[in-house]
């Protein structure tokens, strides 16, 4: 069937999206209440947060909404005592949500566990519990580095409620980027699993984190919990070794839930940035949960009933925000899925729609753009009624990707909510609103008490239409607190730009005022949606006895959006090959995992630099792609 003409009228520019009647009329927020949403935010953006406070639970008030007495640093509701994990369970328990589905999961292979609030919440404090007994306390970090399971949901409410400071790690990394963050960390505990299911193999886990415990370079993990998934056979070290089975099972299903400051750290969470090193950014308690239950109940317009299912990993922001904390503050039943997308084959994730009712789904274009290529079968062959509403993160959605992702899954009545936010941001920043009109590949318009703008490098707005930097003007609830051990790091996103947050983003804004994201301004590179800073990579080439230097750029890709190349100067002695090549790429999977798969190894004998001798990845890029270096500039120091 053609559907090239229909497709045509829709992609027409400027086509808009309006939101049905009969959404419009349940929505949470109405267009008249939005309206005065962003009136009321604008001038009084404090009394506009502060609302969103008092619909959480706190175990004392705040002195102030916000202190601002030393920027950069901001502290939201300074004085106040809460915990993000009595929102997002205990309260539950003490209401009608007790008995309601908190969590469904999905391994694999096809198995289902499902909790109720107050299942989750038993489970949860026999956790906390046994981590107490095991000497976990308030403010010791602790490393969760496990693919989804109910037990990744699990540790990181259990850490939340002894006040520990939780640090998912994503199970894509391994070796040295495994090792480099719990270094960072200082993790007194690890919670992992012997090993997984992905795309119909089993993963071992618990192996290869003991290779990276192995060394006695890393001062560090005197406790290592292991959840039992895939009944491997691994070697438990006695003296740090315990299965998670064994330390739950005599502990009481009640654990006091700690009371905490709302500025002290709830998690941090490793970004690549422009830096080396990744940083460690932190979300507090207090803060952090106001932005993310706010952004959820007004973006995907949340009702009780809701199946909400975020498809993103834990180990990354948007697990955090959208999978685990925000659903659950909601009362709502969020949905965990353990496997690959493509497996057994293109369908899963419209069986798994189906077959659980699945309301909101919040994916990926790289995910998009994957299953449209596979085609309308698919999803035809699934009842996808009870879908309402879409989301997209994570990297710019193409307008066809948007379209087939309305038209195909959401047909035509389920809005898709492109959203921008970032790790440092912790919550949503740009976004639609169920009512609002829809440009395809616009993310819209900061939502009401968001403050963003797009500036020169001088910090001076930018007209319509033209590329500049993306900042924040003002601090907002879900803001990370700070940098773990890094104060240069948090202060270099604010003092580039004079009291703003600079995104590291390049956007413009149209006649309308909507927002067009078009990509980083820095070096970092998104793949699938997955930020890797070319820094991290390239410090792990060079590792590599035969490369002298390297550097590395993002291409653009059909699929994944963007995919890493290297541009690689060899030692003295060495010579050039495809063996060469390949083996430098398997070098990057055993160093830093296989989230940093390189696209292409090309030998040189230099690389364009900077008179500081910063080597001028932007070049590269135009040269590789046969295009004008572009506006992309602005933060080059030549
Ligand atoms: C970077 C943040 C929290 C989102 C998951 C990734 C890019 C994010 C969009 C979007 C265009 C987007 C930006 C941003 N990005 N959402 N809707 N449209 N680009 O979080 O790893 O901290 O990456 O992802 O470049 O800065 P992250």
């Amino acid at each position: 069937m053609d559907q090239s003409g229909a497709l045509d009228t829709l992609l027409q520019e400027d086509r808009v999206f309006r939101p049905l009647p009969g959404l419009v009329m349940e929505a949470n927020v109405n267009p008249q209440e939005l309206a005065a949403a962003y009136r009321q935010a604008a001038q009084d953006p404090l009394g506009f947060w502060e609302s969103a406070a008092l619909e959480l639970e706190w175990f004392r008030r705040w002195d102030k909404v916000l202190d601002e007495s030393a920027p950069p640093h901001f502290s939201w509701f300074p004085g106040a005592r809460c915990n993000i994990a009595h929102n997002a369970l205990d309260r539950h328990t003490k209401t009608g949500n007790k008995h309601r589905l908190a969590l469904i999961w999905e391994g694999e292979p096809g198995d289902i566990r499902k909790f109720t609030y107050f299942e989750l919440y038993r489970a949860v404090n026999k956790l906390a519990g046994a981590l107490r007994s095991l000497g976990v306390a308030k403010g010791d970090r602790v490393v969760v580095y496990m693919p989804p399971l109910p037990e990744t949901v699990i540790s990181m409410l259990a850490c939340a409620k002894i006040g520990a400071v939780h640090c998912v790690v994503f199970p894509g990394f391994t070796g040295k980027a495994l090792k480099e963050r719990l270094r960072d960390a200082r993790a007194k505990c690890l919670i992992t699993a012997d090993g997984f299911y992905r795309n119909g193999r089993v993963v071992p886990l618990k192996a290869s984190l003991d290779e990276v415990l192995a060394g006695d370079d890393l001062d560090a993990v005197d406790i290592c919990v292991v959840v039992r998934r895939a009944n491997l056979d691994v070697e438990m070290h006695a003296a740090r070794d315990v299965w998670y089975d064994d330390i739950v099972r005599h502990e009481k299903p009640e654990a006091p839930t700690e009371v905490m400051s709302a500025n002290d750290p709830l998690f941090l969470l490793y970004t690549s940035g422009a830096a080396g090193k990744p940083k460690g950014v932190v979300h507090s308690h207090g803060g952090y949960m106001v932005g993310v239950h706010h952004t959820l109940n007004w973006v995907f317009d949340i009702k009780p009933t809701d199946i909400f299912w975020c498809t993103a990993d834990p180990g990354w922001i948007t697990g955090h925000s959208y999978a685990v904390y925000a659903p659950l503050l909601a009362g709502t039943t969020t949905l965990l899925y353990e496997g690959h997308p493509l497996y057994p084959q293109a369908d899963r994730m419209w069986h798994i729609t189906a077959k659980h009712g699945v309301s909101a789904l919040y994916t990926t274009p790289t995910t998009i753009r994957m299953l449209m290529r596979y085609g309308n079968q698919f999803p035809r062959q699934h009842d996808l009624t009870s879908l309402r509403m879409l989301g997209s993160v994570g990297e710019p959605i193409n307008p066809e990707a948007w379209v087939w992702f309305y038209q195909t899954i959401g047909r035509g009545e389920c809005p898709v909510m492109d959203t921008w936010w970032q790790t440092e941001t912790g919550q949503i920043m740009i976004a639609p609103m169920p009512v609002s009109l829809i440009k395809p590949g616009s993310v819209n318009k900061p939502l009401p008490g968001i403050e963003a703008d797009i500036v020169d490098r001088s910090g001076a707005p930018v007209p319509p239409g033209k590329g500049g930097l993306l900042v924040i003007r003002r601090p907002w609830p879900g803001m990370m607190h700070s940098v773990w051990n890094d104060e240069e790091a948090y202060l270099a996103c604010w003092n580039r730009i004079p009291g703003c947050y600079l995104a590291g983003d390049v956007a413009r804004r149209d006649e309308d005022g909507y927002f067009w994201m078009q990509g980083r301004a820095d070096e970092v590179i998104n793949i699938a949606g997955h930020r890797l800073g070319t820094a991290e990579l390239e410090s792990a080439l060079v590792s590599h006895r035969a490369v002298a230097e390297a550097a590395v750029i993002g291409v653009p890709d059909k699929i994944k959006g963007e995919l890493a190349k290297a541009f690689v100067i060899l030692r003295e002695g060495f010579e050039e090959s495809d063996e060469l090549a390949r083996e430098l790429r398997e070098h990057m999977r055993r160093e830093l995992g296989p989230v940093a798969e390189l696209k292409g190894v090309k030998f040189r004998a230099d690389l364009p630099k900077t008179k500081s001798g910063k080597i001028m990845r932007r070049l590269l890029k135009a040269e590789e792609l046969g295009t004008e270096p572009g506006d992309v500039s602005m933060l080059d120091d030549e």
